[in-house]
């Protein structure tokens, strides 16, 4: 079973190709998901350098971009596969939630294809792509609490098993990406912000600046107040917020490939207004209370949706994820509290198209397929 899947929702045009020995049968006990994989190939196209510009992403300029960037990255897709298009056994587009005039182009090439090569088709939920990606590989989905952070949401989301979600809590105004984002620019360091941070923070004291911990007794989350608290905060200690685009230097080659073969890491470095040694101290500290501001609030509520809804496992995906230090202190906490923790590998939690064909496939598994006339959702409930 060979799956081909677009991710087009925002400005990262994405193809992979994940060949699946799905196993059928009666679900054993609780019912089950079970495939086991092969990522033949995963293409990413970002758009980071054309829309840095424009201090954000411009949706009539991603979409034209997806146009340009897909159907070469279908050919370098098909050809790091080592297959003929002709043997994609179905195809997979993101369908939502995402913006709209993105997500069109994604689901037009991939409802064009299954047509024309008579396969079905299946529209997945970014989202759920983000969910299941823990899981890829082994692909076999058990209760969890999932907690997706990117850049345009956080949410933690009670799993019962494949396709039976429940959400426990979003954010109420800032994802925690944008809050990384949104404080990287005020510190005039590049885009995305969430790596930048992470990098200064690494060597600072995360207790020098207190900074809050919003809706400390609700299972939603609030990162607005945080991000202004910094902005408050950076007079008071000399520095004054940029106002500037973010900026970046962006030095990875345009196209990459993920997971086939594994990406270099990202070596690039970015500007900020902070030029002395003291002040680079002052910038680690910085970036290493807000960091763990965010890491805090993220640990404690996941860790209490664990113990209301009596599950075993945690589970952590989107962009947000890659951060090692939210990464370790997750995983710290879990082993404490007995629990099992499973996260992808950091080029499946970014933005890709890998983990909508792997969701596809475990949704082709247990027989669902969409309609061809089926549209694209920008709003496209998870649950
Ligand atoms: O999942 P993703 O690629 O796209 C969305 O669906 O939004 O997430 C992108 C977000 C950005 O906000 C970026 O700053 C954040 O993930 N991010 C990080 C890290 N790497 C990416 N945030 C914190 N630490 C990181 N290492
Ligand atoms: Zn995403």
């Amino acid at each position: 079973m060979t799956i081909l899947a677009l991710e087009t929702s925002c400005d990262e045009t994405a193809i992979a190709i994940l060949r699946g020995r799905c196993r059928s049968g009666p679900p054993v006990g609780r019912t089950r998901a079970v495939a086991s994989s092969k990522l033949l190939a995963s293409e990413v196209a970002s758009q980071i350098a054309e829309h840095a510009k424009y201090g954000g992403v411009v949706p009539e300029v991603a979409s034209r971009n997806h146009l340009v960037h897909a159907p070469r990255l279908l050919e370098r897709a098909t050809r790091d596969a080592k297959i003929d298009i002709s043997d994609v056994d179905a195809f997979a587009a993101t369908s939502g939630p995402g913006l709209a005039s993105s997500l069109m182009i994604g689901a037009s090439i991939g409802k064009g294809l299954a047509i024309g090569f008579g396969k079905p088709y299946l529209a997945i939920n970014h989202l759920e792509g983000h969910l299941l990606s823990p899981f890829f590989g082994d692909g076999e989905v058990t209760p969890n609490i999932s907690l997706i952070v990117s850049g345009g949401h956080t949410m933690s989301i009670l799993v019962r098993e494949l396709g039976n979600y429940e959400i426990i809590g979003r954010t109420v105004d800032d994802a925690a990406g944008e809050a990384f984002d949104k404080v990287a620019k005020m510190l005039g360091l590049g885009y995305p912000g969430g790596p930048e941070i992470e990098k200064r923070a690494r060597g600072g004291d995360p207790k020098r600046f207190d900074l809050p911990r919003s809706m400390h007794d609700s299972e939603n989350f609030s990162f607005s107040g945080l991000k202004t608290a910094v902005r408050y905060l950076l007079p008071k200690i000399g520095v004054i917020p940029s106002a500037g685009h973010a900026t970046r230097e962006d030095r990875r080659p345009h196209i990459r490939s993920v997971g086939y073969p594994r990406p270099e890491p990202d070596q690039k470095s970015s500007r900020t207004s902070f030029a002395s040694a003291q002040d680079y101290k002052l910038l680690s500290d910085l970036c290493a209370s807000f960091q763990q501001a965010i890491v805090d609030v993220l640990v404690r509520k996941t860790i209490a949706a664990v113990q209301k809804h009596d599950v075993d496992l945690v589970t952590i995906s989107g962009g947000v994820s890659c951060n090692q230090e939210l990464r370790k202190q997750l995983r710290e906490r879990c082993e404490r509290e007995g629990l099992e923790f499973k996260t992808a590998e950091p080029w499946l939690c970014t933005d890709n198209a890998a983990m909508i064909a792997f969701a596809a496939m475990l949704k082709l598994e247990r027989g669902f397929v969409s309609n061809v006339a089926q549209e694209i959702d920008p709003n496209f409930a998870l649950a």
